[in-house]
């Protein structure tokens, strides 16, 4: 009885303060959006660019049209009808739990950067996403991350942190080498070098999810740098089929499952696989670990508490507080899928809509982690929510296969460098991401008494 009381009071307030957070949201949208237009057009993308706006459109989104239909195409990289932007917790969760209805869409590119064959990602369900999946997670076995990936990140980040003298370039010195290091020593293929393999897997994983217009020059290098890829990976797997050695890396796993006869694991199986991997591995890290970075940067309260669990060791407040801030700012702000045939989405509710076969649907998981229905509190910086509320690296049948390297990497990269005393932005834009001309951070520069 008591609960049904409470429910009837507290249902309708919490619909009242989604209308109301959204309306200030669509003030807060309209005051920037005019101020922004005022600098042209430019200002007005940066504006919108920016994570707290997007958050307050978000907002806007979640109360009045939390599954919005649009005619118009978001993506052009993908063939697709148009867009449906998806806001609330448990429709993005049930978009990404529906294999069937919303299908994924990398396929194509797959096949472009592979010459022939499609990489698990692109795949939907069925035996070739099984057979790959399979093998690749007894060649990337989850205790290498403590034996293995760990200690070694640990290691290197706490020594180019001490060689900085104070002046780290986050993203150049420390975010890209930590997981460059790991594919050279643990995947077994770094690359002819570590700045053509941090270049070849940025340009490959902006070609494959962030090229929303379908850029004919980034087409270009994306071909350039998969032709590099292939034959740096070809080479490296006869390399190593001709002077085999012990070490326990990714490269000699799936050499080991060739010899046993393991499906999947021809040549050509693994050299597609390890492409695949390789892509999603270096700019990810590194850019996930600017933005948690950046984000406690702008509060001093919360880089004060990381700053103190680094000192301290303690590793489960460190790694919470770096989670929050990649929930008010994370990597991919968006997951997107294609509906595979007509469907629903939130069926007998106020918010259902219709998908057309062919519509492209983006499953806001930046809004989904907002969603006062679903998380306890959403404006506020917390460092005790349960790791659940984060949906940082996906969800559902394609969640991130390096999910947990990025659990003990992205922790690991950003101790030593918040155990610093005094660690504060390099004045003025050097401080700030700077991203260059792609869509991931090339320098962010910081500083802290030695
Ligand atoms: C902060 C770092 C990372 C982020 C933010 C991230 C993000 C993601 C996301 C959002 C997905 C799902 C994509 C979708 O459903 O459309 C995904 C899948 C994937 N990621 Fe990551 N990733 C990261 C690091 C890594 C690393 C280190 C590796 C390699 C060890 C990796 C390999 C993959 C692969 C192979 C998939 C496809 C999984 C499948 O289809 O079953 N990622 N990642």
């Amino acid at each position: 009885m008591i609960s049904a009381i409470r429910n009837a009071v507290m249902t309708p307030l919490a619909v009242l303060t989604v209308w109301l957070e959204g309306l200030w949201g669509l003030l807060q949208v309209l005051a920037l959006g005019a101020k922004a237009a005022m600098g042209g057009k430019a200002k007005l993308a940066e504006t919108f660019k920016q994570p707290a706006t997007q958050r307050k459109v978000f907002q806007v989104l979640r109360a009045f049209w939390p599954n919005l239909s649009l005619k118009r195409q978001l993506v052009k990289a993908y063939d697709n009808s148009g867009t449906v932007i998806v806001t609330r917790s448990d429709d993005c969760l049930d978009v990404l739990n529906r294999n069937e209805d919303f299908e994924v869409v990398y396929g194509s590119r797959m096949r472009k950067l592979t010459d022939g064959e499609n990489f698990f990602l692109g795949m939907q369900p069925g035996w070739d996403y099984t057979r790959d999946t399979s093998a690749m997670r007894l060649a990337a076995r989850r205790t290498d991350v403590a034996e293995i990936v760990l200690p070694r990140a640990t290691e290197l980040a706490g020594e180019l942190v001490a060689a900085s003298g104070g002046k780290l370039d986050l993203p150049a010195q420390l975010g890209l080498q930590v997981p460059w290091d790991m594919t050279d020593r643990y995947f077994g293929v770094g690359g002819p070098d570590a700045a053509t393999m941090k270049e070849w897997t940025t340009i490959l994983f902006w070609y494959l999810f962030e090229d929303l217009p379908a850029d004919p020059e980034l087409d270009r290098r994306a071909m350039a740098a998969a032709k590099g890829m292939r034959d740096y990976l070809d080479g490296a797997i006869a390399a190593r089929k001709a002077s085999p050695t012990e070490t326990p890396d990714i490269l000699n796993r799936c050499l080991s499952l060739q010899s046993a006869g393991t499906p999947g694991m021809s040549n050509l199986g693994i050299r597609n696989n390890l492409l695949g991997l390789l892509i999603g591995a270096i700019p990810t890290i590194s850019k996930a670990s600017c933005y948690a970075m950046d984000e406690l940067l702008n509060r001093p309260d919360m880089l004060a508490r990381a700053h103190q669990a680094a000192v301290d060791g303690d590793d489960a407040l460190l790694a919470n507080c770096i989670w929050e801030a990649l929930r008010f700012t994370p990597h991919n702000p968006v997951i997107y899928r294609r509906a595979a045939r007509d469907t629903v989405i939130a069926r007998d509710t106020l918010r259902e809509v219709k998908v057309a076969k062919g519509q492209m649907v983006f499953a806001a998981t930046a809004s989904a982690m907002f969603d006062r229905y679903a998380v306890e509190a959403p404006n506020e910086f917390r460092t005790d929510r349960r790791f659940e509320t984060y949906i940082i690296w996906g969800y559902g049948m394609h969640t991130c296969f390096g999910a947990a390297i990025n659990e003990a990497v992205i922790p690991a990269v950003l101790k030593p460098v918040l155990a610093q005393k005094n660690l504060r932005r390099a004045r003025g834009a050097a401080g700030q991401i700077d991203t260059g001309p792609t869509p991931h951070p090339q320098h962010f520069r910081l500083e802290f008494d030695r």
